[in-house]
């Protein structure tokens, strides 16, 4: 069983690395993290209420102007380097070098003309574990080329922006969530975002005070038909929120009424979830508020089992983990992120988190699933210069 991932990157190996590549010392070193999310799915891009908080896990990158319009972008995950320059930023480009590209293309686009630069970068986030990674390397870079070129941008407008690179320019037809979350974040909080007002609350999020911590267990499934099936959930809310005469779910102003308007039984499910997860998130964040942290228990589990009965986005392994992690000991769990796989949390005990991802691996073990691997989530800070 796996445990901690490898610790946040060393600032001064990327700074060597950048060196050796550049020839001289980098302009500076940013980061930006992944998160997870406490609760508030898929209600983002239903102008509702989320609730993420940033990890330590990040994105870092040590960076400096070029003097032409070409950016060179080194990942020492696997050593790979790409190359781009302005006539090759068009929306739809492969590879993961198009998170980056994505937003040198979104900020031209929003009028901030920015000139080439050498990235040279690390990740500790998960891929592919719903954690948000692409994100991180999108705010990473916004906060990376806004600095280098003396940008004033607001932190929620290069939220705004990353999430443009990631719809406009990769393609992924996502929230607000994920970028907000990288960007925003502080340590010790949590984020409470209104995805339709952009007001922000940082809801102190103090576990280890109470006694308790968040155990992030990465089920390590991959998760295949995320796309179109992230796709298709939209797609099913915008048309009920369309029969239904609002402009989004969030604004159902009766639950019971609106099921009784509705025909198609799977939409029924779908608008369910969205109704009573947006409840849970407002829930939540009163909780927190009170610091009843014992309190987000019942409201992790009803999430859960909202995104497994009405939402359906859960899958077996995922399911498998809450189940075990709760007969462990867990006061309460969920999937966290966009669903189909990726990682769990759940509240626990402190100290107790070691304990309950092996009973989860040993069921996945009996159940011939391949090793999950976990950490304790501690929220953290969002994109900043380190150096
Ligand atoms: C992904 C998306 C977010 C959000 C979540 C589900 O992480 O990027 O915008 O929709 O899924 O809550």
């Amino acid at each position: 069983m796996d445990s901690q991932p490898a610790a946040p990157a060393d600032v001064d190996v990327l700074t060597r690395a950048y060196t050796d590549l550049v020839g001289r010392a980098p302009a500076g070193v940013w980061a930006a993290p992944g998160r997870v999310n406490l609760i508030g799915e898929h209600t983002d891009y239903n102008d509702g209420f989320v609730m993420p908080f940033a990890l330590p896990q990040r994105v870092t990158v040590a960076a400096g102007r070029r003097d032409d319009d070409t950016w060179r972008v080194r990942s020492l995950n696997g050593n790979l380097t790409e190359t781009f320059d302005r006539a090759d930023l068009v929306p739809g480009m492969d590879g993961w070098q198009a998170y980056v590209a994505g937003v040198v293309w979104a900020l031209d686009e929003a009028g901030h003309r920015v000139g080439g630069a050498d990235l040279v970068l690390t990740s500790d986030v998960p891929i592919g574990a719903g954690l948000s990674s692409s994100a991180a390397l999108e705010c990473a870079t916004l906060a990376v080329l806004a600095d280098l070129d003396d940008l004033v941008i607001e932190p929620m407008e290069r939220a705004k922006l990353a999430r443009r690179a990631e719809n406009a320019f990769v393609g992924a037809p996502t929230g607000q969530m994920d970028q907000a979350a990288s960007t925003l974040c502080e340590a010790g909080n949590a984020l409470f975002f209104d995805c339709r007002s952009f007001d922000v609350e940082q809801v102190p999020l103090d576990l280890a005070g109470a006694g308790l911590e968040l155990l992030v267990l990465d089920t390590r499934t991959p998760h295949a038909l995320v796309d179109s099936e992230y796709a298709a959930r939209r797609q099913s809310c915008e048309d009920a929120a369309a029969i239904l005469g609002v402009s989004a779910l969030r604004d159902v102003p009766d639950l019971e009424s609106a099921l009784a308007q509705l025909d198609d039984e799977v939409m029924r499910r779908r608008v369910r979830h969205v109704v009573t997860e947006n409840q849970r998130v407002l829930d939540a964040a009163e909780r927190l508020r009170a610091q009843d942290y014992r309190g987000l228990a019942p409201l992790l589990d009803a999430s859960h089992a909202s995104m497994r009965d009405d939402f359906e986005i859960t899958v077996p392994t995922v399911d498998l983990a809450v189940r075990v992690a709760t007969e462990a000991g867990a006061h309460g769990a969920r999937m966290t992120g966009g669903g189909f796989g990726g990682c769990i949390i759940a509240l626990v005990d402190q100290g107790r988190s070691d304990a309950v991802a092996l009973a989860i691996a040993e069921a996945f073990e009996a159940s011939g699933y391949g090793p999950p691997a976990h950490f304790v989530g501690v929220p953290s800070a969002g994109a900043r210069r380190l150096r």
